[in-house]
């Protein structure tokens, strides 16, 4: 195992629902220490280059539109193994799918209203980290 960073978004949904806190506190218990966190609301840019990955999914333009409804949290989490970490503290992405117990079991209601993003990979983890945070607010 080695101490890695991810980037963890707090959804629309859940920050909507008043559950941000909840949510921060639920990955800090789990051992996942905050580096960096910031709420803001994605422009339409924004989303679609965060997602871009997506553009040929059916689902890209409601997810687009869902993620720029309303603020979210976006966080940098550090843990041993924290990519895979926090997609297992997070639970599957359909939370009808998801463990008891994860956040996604606890706040997510539908496939793409599902309370969190995360890192799928240590790769892309160091992109979406660079997408939203500059070096100096990586020191902590
Ligand atoms: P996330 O981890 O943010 O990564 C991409 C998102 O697309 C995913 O969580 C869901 O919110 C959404 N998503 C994935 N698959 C589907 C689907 N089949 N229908 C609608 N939204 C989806």
């Amino acid at each position: 195992m080695s101490i890695e960073r991810t980037l963890s978004i707090i959804k629309p949904d859940a920050v909507s629902a008043g559950k941000a806190g909840a949510i921060l506190q639920h990955f800090e218990d789990k051992g996942l220490r905050v580096v960096a966190s910031r709420k803001m609301t994605l422009s339409r840019s924004q989303a679609l280059a965060f997602y871009a990955v997506h553009k040929e999914r059916p689902f890209y333009e409601s997810l687009v539109e869902f993620m720029t409804e309303g603020p979210v949290f976006v966080s940098v989490l550090e843990a041993d193994s924290a990519v895979s970490y926090h997609r297992e503290v997070m639970g599957a992405t359909n939370p009808s799918d998801a463990s008891d117990g994860t956040v996604r079991a606890l706040y997510g209601s539908s496939i793409e209203r599902n309370a969190c993003h995360g890192s799928d990979s240590l790769e892309n983890a160091q992109i979406e980290i660079g997408f939203f945070f500059s070096g100096a607010e990586l020191l902590a």
